[in-house]
């Protein structure tokens, strides 16, 4: 407990030490959410998995209790991996998972509460019916795993996801389908919700419906001409979240992307940092739907084992469908964060001027900072950086790092946080806009440059990027930044685009971390607006006896 401990968060959720990754099965029951985690209670490094457990009354402030599941039966002896939670048609919760075997096969399990009274539902007992699967003939039992949240079928049956890995070269990712009368027996359909092939094992598969029109949030089983279907996948090739939107074939059981060219043929991606094995649930006591997502650590092992600890959870983010362009999702963090904001700053109407940096006087490793941009004008005349306008051209975020060179136009502007008074360590968020000249819309770049995030040289300083929509209604380009020490996580416009960083500066800790305004590039830019607040710290109330 005596190291120096400038990384730990103070606003994310984080167990007292070890390691920790997948966020599993979290509900709303009795006043209580319920967060779940894959969590090594011996160590700062994966293995001996358990299911540990965390509850809060408002999604920030958590105390942690002890182990709800461990492996204790042949089945689940070496690992209890990740999984979902549902509710009985008695509104009892329930939590699906997979289990590693005493053959290192993968199983799919499931667990009910001892005490459906308890609100905090301590204790969990293994459902008689273990294990609810095996690995079916023809597939690979070390390539089955990740149980969804089951949703109820046009034919009055349930129906749940398990993510595996098909064909001869094992590259076909696939979500087998399963189904069941009661939730408690399950059977293989012999059929997938999707496949793909040359995705690999789809990870942690998330299947969900969201609204055509409207912010709020649906229950796994709702369907109907309002709805359309999101499939997540967490692509262990990649170690990145991808997700489709598109149309679920109730009769069926098939689904089908909107959009079948993007990318891995899935899609887009939530988070274009760190960000993975993420899961969403209903939350039916304010109507709407919740992402949470894990961020690993960039730096090394051995400063996971000498730091004592290693992830973090993401901040809790509403997430619902694009009102204006039902292509992808927008994510925001919940509002419930908004309540750690102390001593607001605001500024109006600034002009970067070409090679400008404002300081906002905001000292400190916990805040949160909104930046509202002036879009530029017409685009006309003023072509820019045509080679970005190429598919791809978000991978050139990383040769645009900010303040390594001037760039003709309209950016990179935005915001250096973790910043040092000589910027030798600093981490980069800004936009960067390009166009063919000819009057067209301007395509925006969202970047996060971590070149020089810390002046220590073992640790993962790739830089984040992508492209955010622009609708023509919109009038300002926006972002929104959450600073936690280690942790950043940054939203533009809206929450259309977001990334999250993991930063290790060695400098620009406590006081000495400053945030800056910038213009690298050419022409100037207008700042609406720009507020900042230091963020509270929620000072997790550790459950105290052995794990
Ligand atoms: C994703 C994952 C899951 C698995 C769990 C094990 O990070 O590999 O597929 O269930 O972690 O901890």
């Amino acid at each position: 407990e005596h190291v120096y401990q400038p990384y730990r968060t103070g606003y994310h959720f984080q167990p007292r030490k070890n390691w920790m990754n997948d966020p599993n099965g979290p509900f709303f029951y009795k006043g209580w959410y319920h967060f779940f985690y894959q969590y090594n209670r011996n160590a700062a490094v994966w293995g001996n998995i358990t299911w540990g457990h965390a509850v809060s009354t408002d999604l920030v402030h958590w105390r942690t209790l002890h182990t709800a599941l461990k492996g204790d039966d042949w089945y689940d002896v070496k690992g209890v991996w990740s999984g979902s939670a549902a509710f009985l048609p008695n509104g009892t919760p329930v939590l699906y998972y997979t289990g590693w075997s005493n053959a290192s096969q993968q199983t799919q399990a499931m667990a009910v509460p001892e005490d459906p009274s308890d609100p905090l539902l301590k204790e969990w007992d293994k459902a008689p019916q273990n294990p609810i699967a095996l690995t079916p003939p023809g597939y690979n039992s070390s390539q089955f795993r990740d149980p969804t949240t089951p949703w109820m079928g046009a034919d009055g049956e349930w129906k749940m996801l398990v993510g595996a890995v098909v064909g001869e070269d094992q590259l076909t990712g696939t979500a087998l389908l399963y189904t069941s009368k009661d939730l408690f027996n399950w059977k293989f359909t012999g059929k997938s919700l999707q496949s793909i092939h040359g995705t690999g094992m789809w990870e942690c598969p998330d299947f969900y419906p969201v609204d055509l029109h409207q912010k709020k949030g649906l229950e796994t089983s709702v369907m109907g001409p309002h709805v359309k279907h999101v499939l997540k996948v967490s692509l262990d090739l990649k170690k990145h979240d991808y997700y489709s939107v598109g149309t679920y074939d109730a009769k069926t059981d098939s689904y089908t992307a909107d959009n079948n060219k993007l990318d891995t043929g899935l899609g887009l991606r939530y988070d274009y940092g760190k960000f993975y094995a993420s899961k969403t649930f209903f939350d039916q006591n304010k109507g709407r739907r919740i992402l949470w997502g894990w961020a690993n650590e960039s730096s090394s092992v051995a400063d996971d084992v000498a730091k004592g600890w290693s992830s973090v959870q993401c901040l809790p983010r509403h997430i619902w469908l694009d009102p204006e362009a039902t292509t992808n999702l927008v994510q925001w963090p919940i509002e419930e964060v908004d309540a750690l904001r102390m001593n607001k700053m605001t500024k109006e109407g600034i002009t970067l001027e070409k090679g400008a940096m404002v300081d906002l006087m905001r000292k400190g490793t916990q805040l949160d900072i909104e930046v509202e941009f002036a879009m530029p004008e017409s685009s006309e005349g003023k072509a820019q950086s045509p080679e970005l306008l190429a598919e791809n051209g978000h991978l050139q975020c990383s040769d645009l790092v900010a303040g390594k060179k001037m760039a003709h136009g309209f950016g990179p502007f935005g915001l250096h946080v973790l910043a040092t008074e000589d910027l030798a360590e600093r981490t980069s968020i800004f936009f960067y806009l390009y166009n063919d000249g000819k009057g067209g819309d301007w395509k925006t770049l969202f970047c996060g440059d971590h070149s020089m995030s810390s002046l220590q040289t073992d640790v993962d300083k790739t830089t984040y990027g992508s492209y955010v929509t622009i609708h023509k209604s919109d009038t300002s380009l926006s972002v929104r930044v959450l600073v936690d020490h280690s942790t950043v996580e940054s939203f533009a416009q809206g929450g259309r685009t977001v990334f999250t960083s993991r930063v290790y500066p060695e400098k620009a800790i406590g006081g000495a971390a400053k945030v800056y305004l910038f213009n690298n590039g050419s022409e100037s830019v207008t700042v609406k607006s720009v507020s900042s607040w230091d963020m509270a710290s929620i000072n997790i109330k550790f459950w105290s006896g052995a794990p």
